[in-house]
């Protein structure tokens, strides 16, 4: 009963629609009627700004890592990664938006925090350097998902302080997240394709 209440919880904290909340509040805007149409991080620095980007993408991240840490909170021998990958869940089809939310990849960066602090600042490093040579957020995040879900199998031979020790549910939850946000990505995908993927003001390839 606990574990399910608090699945509820997680999939509640997940439904926060961040992007769309501080836009409505402070801006007066639904971003999900500007630039790409998502609700998450990027087009909220795209279309809100600097400030209101950061406070979304910690709001993002920290819904998935406090879902994340709930088990650990209440004493439950469950593994934490399920009630991430339910608040990711919550992040893209929330009860409280419609259903129609973000693209998985802030919550579940979220997830790994709580799960592996140190193997989520590796992954940071990965996602920064390809944001860097590309300046296509879409494509860091998929191209970081799938970096992730490699590691989580090569880490604990070749790093292990990053990851210590193999275990085949984070890998698993991985692949099925990197699927997921391949998925969610499918326009962005079409996009990057045609040569037309919105590009941010940061790295070898910013837009002017
Ligand atoms: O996390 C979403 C990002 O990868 C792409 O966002 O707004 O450019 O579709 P957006």
């Amino acid at each position: 009963m606990k574990i399910a209440i608090l699945m509820v919880l997680a999939y509640l904290l997940g439904s926060i629609p961040s992007g769309i909340w501080i836009g409505k509040l402070f801006f007066k805007k639904d971003i999900r009627e500007y630039g790409s149409g998502n609700s998450g991080t990027t087009n909220t620095f795209r279309i809100l700004g600097k400030k209101a980007g950061l406070i979304v993408f910690a709001m993002d991240l920290l819904k998935g890592t406090l879902a994340t840490c709930l088990p650990m909170i209440f004493h439950l021998d469950v593994n934490p990664l399920w009630f991430g990958l339910i608040a990711v869940i919550g992040h893209t089809l929330p009860i409280f938006a419609g259903f129609k939310g973000g693209k998985a990849v802030a919550t579940s960066a979220g997830m790994l925090l709580g799960f592996a602090p140190l193997f989520f600042f590796y992954s940071l490093v990965f996602f920064l350097v390809i944001l860097y040579l590309t300046s296509m957020v879409s494509a860091a995040s998929i191209l970081s998902a799938i970096f992730v879900t490699v590691s989580s199998i090569l880490l604990p031979y070749f790093w292990p302080t990053i990851l210590p020790t193999h275990n085949w549910l984070l890998t698993l939850v991985c692949f099925v997240l990197t699927c997921y946000i391949i998925f969610r990505h499918k326009e962005n995908i079409q996009r990057i394709k045609n040569g037309t993927e919105n590009r941010v003001s940061f790295g070898l390839n910013k837009k002017e």
